[in-house]
């Protein structure tokens, strides 16, 4: 049997509504023709919390039910920095440090997901944005868009690659409170 009918690649990110993801979207568009590079398109932009990797279909549900354990509170961060990582050759916004309500809501997940037998990176959690793939390091520092960032629920998607890139379906949600 392929391993695409056992495994699902999945991860668990922040899903911003539209009018946070247009113009971080239209941001990227303008950046890249200094850095080239394939930009994010608006529907896909997102931050993730804990990326899983491949797992069995049959794991899928316990991957929700630790999610739903997670006690976190709605909240909202500031994008503040954009960045160039020439290891990745990606650009990415971000805020500039770790915001506490969105540290505690990737603990919480990464600990439940742990508990339910989930192995996660042991490298810490950096929030980012990847909004550009494959880019030239920019010729003078990036200035980031203005941008709040609410986050009032998180989500559990699994990413799907091909030769055209990476397409995102959304399985399930799970409303912070
Ligand atoms: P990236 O944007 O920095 O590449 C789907 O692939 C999402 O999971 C992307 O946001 C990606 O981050 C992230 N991701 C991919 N591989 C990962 C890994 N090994 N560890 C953590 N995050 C990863």
């Amino acid at each position: 049997m392929s391993a695409a009918a056992t495994g699902m690649r999945l991860f668990f990110a922040a899903w911003p509504k539209a009018e946070v993801a247009a113009p971080l979207a239209a941001w990227a568009r303008e950046t890249a023709d200094g850095t080239g590079g394939r930009v994010t398109h608006s529907e896909t932009i997102h931050l993730t919390l804990a990326f899983l990797g491949e797992v069995a279909v049959t794991r899928g549900a316990d991957a929700v039910a630790a999610a739903r354990r997670v006690d976190a509170p709605p909240h909202a961060f500031a994008i503040e920095v954009a960045r160039y990582w020439a290891h990745n050759r990606i650009v990415w916004v971000g805020p500039r440090e770790m915001p506490v309500s969105l540290g505690a809501l990737a603990e919480g997940l990464r600990s439940e997901l742990g508990a339910s037998g989930f192995a996660l990176e042991s490298r810490p959690f950096a929030a980012h944005v990847t909004l550009i793939r494959r880019a030239r390091a920019p010729a003078a520092p990036l200035e980031p868009p203005a941008v709040q960032w609410p986050v009032r629920e998180f989500v559990l998607v699994r990413s799907m690659l091909s030769r055209e890139g990476a397409s995102y379906e959304v399985l399930e949600r799970f409303a912070l409170r």
